[in-house]
């Protein structure tokens, strides 16, 4: 399976689509282990996995789940830690059991015990077989800043203020409110994972996807690491693609596409 990318008509799709890649992990294997991102880009597939629950289509019952990345120093049950964003998000609106969902605790006394902690857990479950990735509009997955080690594991990192102010609005756009670090799956965590779905929209994420999918392999887009995947699924909306070079090929590629090939 080599990288494929999706371009929709609307973001909109993203959420139906990316379901969709959801769906067939959980056809084969209904104790998928499913990792999440946080943030703005996977609310639609949330909300699309949430009505195909309701429906009676599938059940995410079975499943684990890890979370990418948490706050630094938030009290517990900020309304923002990401804890609390993919409860408000996903676990409240999926069947997923709530002791299911792992997250990192972001005011763990001892950090890196925290981190390695957090990798065995994630090696005890069996790894990921579907990591849900979103993009920051400086390349990074997960929150792997730019300049970070390409084989990083999970630890502390420092937001870029870029980040902190994309992620002002959360907090009321108070830049001095958004925490300065962040515990983080690092990308040699993300790239264990067995299949990746990265999704972006807007034209704020041209430039980031433009760099991860057609740039060269760089810590300075953590995201250009999909490069060296050998799953990878890409779904963005025309502005999150109106950099990119192979659009014309993208798009005849997933005309041409076998039904019998799946994502
Ligand atoms: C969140 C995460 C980040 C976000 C990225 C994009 O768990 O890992 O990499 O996916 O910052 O955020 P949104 O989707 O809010 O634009």
């Amino acid at each position: 399976m080599p990288m494929e990318v999706i371009i929709t008509d609307t973001p909109e799709e993203i959420g139906q689509l990316g379901a969709d890649v959801v769906a067939q992990v959980l056809a084969s294997k209904p104790d998928a282990v499913i990792g999440l991102a946080t943030g703005s880009s996977p609310v639609g597939i949330y909300d699309d996995l949430a009505r195909r629950i309701r429906e009676g289509e599938l059940s995410l019952k079975e499943c684990t789940a890890f979370l990418l990345d948490e706050y630094v120093g938030l009290p517990e049950g900020h309304p923002e830690s990401y804890r609390s964003v993919i409860e408000r998000d996903f676990v409240s609106k999926v069947d997923i059991p709530n002791d299911k969902v792992h997250s990192l605790n972001g005011r763990a006394a001892d950090i890196p015990a925290e981190c390695a902690a957090y990798e065995q857990a994630m090696q005890d479950a069996g790894g990921v077989d579907l990591q849900i990735l979103g993009i920051g509009t400086d390349g990074h997955i997960a929150f792997n800043e730019p300049g970070s080690s390409l084989t990083s594991r999970t630890r502390i990192k420092t937001l870029l203020p870029q980040t902190r102010r994309d992620n002002a609005r959360f907090f009321g756009d108070d830049l001095d409110a958004v925490p300065q670090q962040c515990l983080t799956q690092g990308v040699g965590t993300v790239l264990e994972a067995r299949h990746l779905l990265l999704i972006a929209n807007g034209a704020g994420k041209a430039h980031a996807i433009r760099d991860a999918l057609e740039g060269p392999v760089t810590a300075m887009c953590t995201g250009s690491v999909v490069q060296l995947h050998p799953h990878v699924t890409v779904i963005v909306d025309e502005d999150a693609a109106s950099l990119l070079r192979l659009t014309d090929y993208y798009r005849e590629a997933w005309a041409a596409k076998p039904s019998w090939q799946g994502f």
